[in-house]
């Protein structure tokens, strides 16, 4: 397939590229570069073994977009380009919804002028809100806490209308647990531009030395050990559940469907801490502070519709997720040359 990936130069896109591009299929990205390096992209072109053509402009750019649709001939997109920071989100709304949601109407507006019919959607487990009960299911409903859980709700809403007027298209939503890990080469991995909010980042950055000790966010959960529980997912597996999607919605008449991408396992803050410290061989520093607000005590997927439906399922363990994390650190301790 001819394949328009959006934000292919971040985090998830960059790895989904590679995989992409050595199954076969002719890929393009558009990224702005607004929260990624234009150096990842000479490293996943390294690694796909062939030059992405690349366009660097924001998709909410709808003229642009559509010039480039017009051209492109595409038979489907990966939409990943989005704001993603849950603390900024709270402190910049508007921009997370004009920036979110314009992306999202571009695209499929852009697609349905130029007769481009399938369309896989880069949504989150933050979908099913604060109270959702684990495993969590794909019927759960929807709800959000903060403004950037609330533009992935919203994008599924303008999704699910989209399709019901425009029959031709075949959309997937997937909805992703906790992504971590890098592509094994340790070329390309997560680089985010400031202090990281996530956790595997974060204790990266402790165990390279580049921060003194990480902060756990809480340890009265209730869980085993008291803090927070989450599915961690390598993003080569995540990557690998863009493919399946593509394929499967492109051999089926379901006008949208709807995904868990995760491991089904859950794993603690201190279980991932101890993890990361065997597979690097260093001592990751810690202190146990207030809970974060807005955290769940525990958030994992029932994966069993996507292994059902898409023949997918993770086989990388948590080990193995931070093996990778580490070497891409190691390798890139201050991440992408600029
Ligand atoms: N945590 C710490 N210290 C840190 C960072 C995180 O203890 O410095 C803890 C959190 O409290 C939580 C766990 O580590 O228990 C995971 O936190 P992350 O920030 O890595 O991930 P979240 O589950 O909070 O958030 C992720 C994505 C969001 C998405 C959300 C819900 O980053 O985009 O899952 O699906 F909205």
């Amino acid at each position: 397939m001819r394949v328009l990936v959006t934000g292919g130069a971040g985090y998830i896109g960059s790895h989904t590229v590679v995989q992409l591009a050595r199954a076969g299929h002719e890929v393009s990205v558009v990224d702005d570069f607004s929260n990624s390096r234009p150096s990842a992209m000479a490293r996943v072109s390294e690694l796909a073994g062939r030059d992405i053509p690349l366009e660097s402009f924001d998709v909410g750019d709808v003229e642009r977009l559509g010039d480039l649709m017009d051209r492109g001939r595409f038979d489907a997109v990966v939409h990943f380009a989005a704001y993603k920071a849950v603390g900024e989100s709270v402190e910049r709304p508007i921009a997370y919804y004009r920036n979110n949601l314009g992306a999202t109407l571009a695209v499929v507006e852009t697609m349905v002028r130029y007769a481009v019919p399938h369309l896989v959607f880069s949504s989150s487990a933050t979908v099913y809100g604060a109270d959702a009960p684990v495993p969590m299911t794909e019927q759960l409903p929807t709800s959000a806490t903060n403004p950037y859980g609330w533009t992935k709700v919203m994008n599924e809403q303008i999704l699910r209308d989209a399709v019901v007027a425009h029959p031709e298209l075949r959309v997937a939503l997937l909805r992703y647990f906790n992504p971590v890990g890098s592509h094994p080469s340790g070329r390309i991995g997560e680089d985010p531009s400031d202090v990281p909010n996530n956790l595997m980042p974060y204790l990266a950055q402790v165990a390279v030395g580049r921060r003194e000790k990480l902060s756990v966010f809480g340890d009265d959960y209730d869980t085993p050990d008291g803090t927070g529980v989450r599915d961690y997912i390598h993003v080569e597996d995540l990557a690998a559940g863009h493919l399946a999607a593509l394929d499967r919605i492109s051999a089926h008449d379901r006008p949208l469907s709807v995904w868990n991408l995760g491991t089904g396992r859950g794993t603690s803050v201190l279980e991932l801490v101890h993890a990361f410290e065997r597979a690097s061989g260093r001592p990751v520093p810690y202190e146990v502070v207030d809970r974060r607000p807005g955290d769940v005590a525990a958030s994992y997927a029932d994966p069993t519709l996507a292994e059902r439906e898409l023949g997918w399922r993770a086989t990388r363990s948590v080990e193995d997720m931070c093996a990778d994390t580490w070497r891409w650190q190691q390798a890139n301790p201050d991440g992408y040359p600029v």
